[in-house]
Order: structure tokens, then C-alpha cells, then sequence
């Protein structure tokens, strides 16, 4: 329930309902969820996710970042949210962290063309520090009141195989419990009927304290995206 609602949770329960919105509750809480249209057209449902105000997110961010990529790839990537370069381009991984995914796919034998690129958080959330806009991480909340979208995206795009770059995108497939440091690199099972390969986001390889640390984290990655490559055929 928003903080400045005055009414119990039941009366803001039937206000939504009334509105013809779905809801979503966790203990004493109750949000709306993303108003996903019902059709079959990823570009549709990707034009009506820019006007989603289903949680607070959208008021500080540029715009939606939606996934893109061909409708039927065999793998997705997801992320955990945009970043600041994401959220002035509209596109997922375009910055810092998308240039490093960029070689680590080139690397492991991946064409980004072939790929659908999305986030389990389609709005930058982040707070002001002096002129810098700095990450935030997405709450479970956040990534509930989204999971529509990403649901939508799997329903239409369904890929063989979905990698989970981090934890966000991996609690978001698996749940709160679920640790990237223990599943990595592993081929599992996913609660969406689909394959999926968890690793580190990339940007876990930018805030390495060393050169020497950075390429080792890197190797990995592109052990575990080598993984996802053959589990996707
Ligand atoms: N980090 C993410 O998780 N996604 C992006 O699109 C960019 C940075």
C-alpha cells in the first residue's frame, strides 16, 4: 500500500481492483501490477511498457528500457535494471557493463544480434549524489511489480534458454534464497518451464579490486556463457 494512502489495505485492495488492475501482496503489502496488454505482438507489449507506472520507479528514471532482440531467440540475457547510460538510450546494456558483456559474448561464441537482451527492473532506479546519479538496487518489490513484463517477454519470445546475469536477475527467475555464488555455471531448471544458466552481471568484473582478479573473474564469465551456448541448442 503507497505510503501517503489513508485507508486500511482492504479499501485500497478493492480500489484497485475496481480499476480493473491486477494485484500483487506480500504480507501486508499490495501493489499494482504491470498492465501487460493481452497479445500475441512483443511490440506491442514493449510500446506499452513505456507508459508503466506500476511502481514509483518511473517517476525519477528517462524512460521504460525494454528488452530487444530478435522475437524468437534461443537465449535471453537478463540483467538486474538499466544503468544511467541505459536509461538516456532506451536500450539494455549500452554502457560500462554492456561494453565488457559485449566482448565476453563475442569471446564465448555469441552474436548479441541473435540474442533477446532484457532486465528483470525496466526503469533505472537510483538516487542523487552531488551531480552523480548513483544505483540503487531494485527491492523485491521493485522486481515484482515488473516480473509481468519479463513474464511477457518469455511467453512471446521463448527462448531455449535464459541466463541470469547476477543476483537481481537470478532472484528474480529462483526467489529471494536463490545465491549466483552457488549456482553458476550450472545448467538448471527454471520455475518459467525454461533452461537457465546463472552467472556474475558483468559489471562484478568493473569493480574487481586488480587487473589480476579482473581477468580471472572474466575467464569465468566466459566459462559460464560457453555453458549457456551449448545448453541453448
Ligand atoms: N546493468 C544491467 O543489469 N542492465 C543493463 O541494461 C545495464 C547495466
Amino acid at each position: 500500500m503507497p505510503k501517503n494512502y489513508c485507508g486500511t489495505m482492504e479499501t485500497y485492495r478493492l480500489m484497485i481492483e475496481q480499476s480493473g488492475r491486477k494485484i500483487a501482496q506480500a504480507g501486508d503489502n499490495v501493489w499494482m501490477l504491470a498492465p501487460v496488454p493481452d497479445t500475441t505482438s512483443l511490440a506491442k507489449v514493449a510500446a506499452a511498457s513505456k507508459s508503466c507506472t506500476a511502481c514509483p520507479l518511473y517517476k525519477n528514471a528517462t524512460q521504460t528500457v525494454f528488452g530487444e532482440g530478435p522475437k524468437h531467440a534461443t537465449m535471453m540475457l537478463l540483467g538486474e535494471q538499466p544503468g544511467d547510460y541505459e536509461d538516456v538510450a532506451g536500450k539494455p546494456f549500452v554502457g560500462p557493463a554492456g561494453k565488457i558483456l559485449n566482448r565476453a559474448l563475442e569471446e564465448s561464441g555469441i552474436d548479441r544480434a541473435e540474442v533477446y537482451v532484457t532486465n528483470a527492473v525496466k526503469h533505472f532506479k537510483w538516487e542523487p549524489r552531488g551531480k552523480r546519479r548513483i544505483h540503487q538496487k531494485p527491492s523485491s518489490r521493485d522486481i515484482a511489480a515488473c516480473r509481468p513484463w519479463l513474464e511477457a517477454e518469455l511467453r512471446l519470445v521463448e527462448p531455449h534458454l535464459l541466463v541470469c546475469l547476477g543476483s537481481t536477475a537470478g532472484q528474480a527467475v529462483f526467489g529471494p534464497a536463490f545465491r549466483v555464488t552457488k549456482e553458476r555455471g550450472k545448467v538448471l531448471e527454471s520455475p518459467f518451464g525454461k533452461k537457465a544458466v546463472a552467472t556474475v552481471h558483468p559489471s562484478s568484473l568493473l569493480r574487481q579490486p586488480n587487473e589480476e582478479s579482473r581477468e580471472r573473474e572474466y575467464k569465468l564469465f566466459v566459462a559460464d556463457l560457453r555453458v549457456a551456448v551449448k545448453a541453448a541448442k
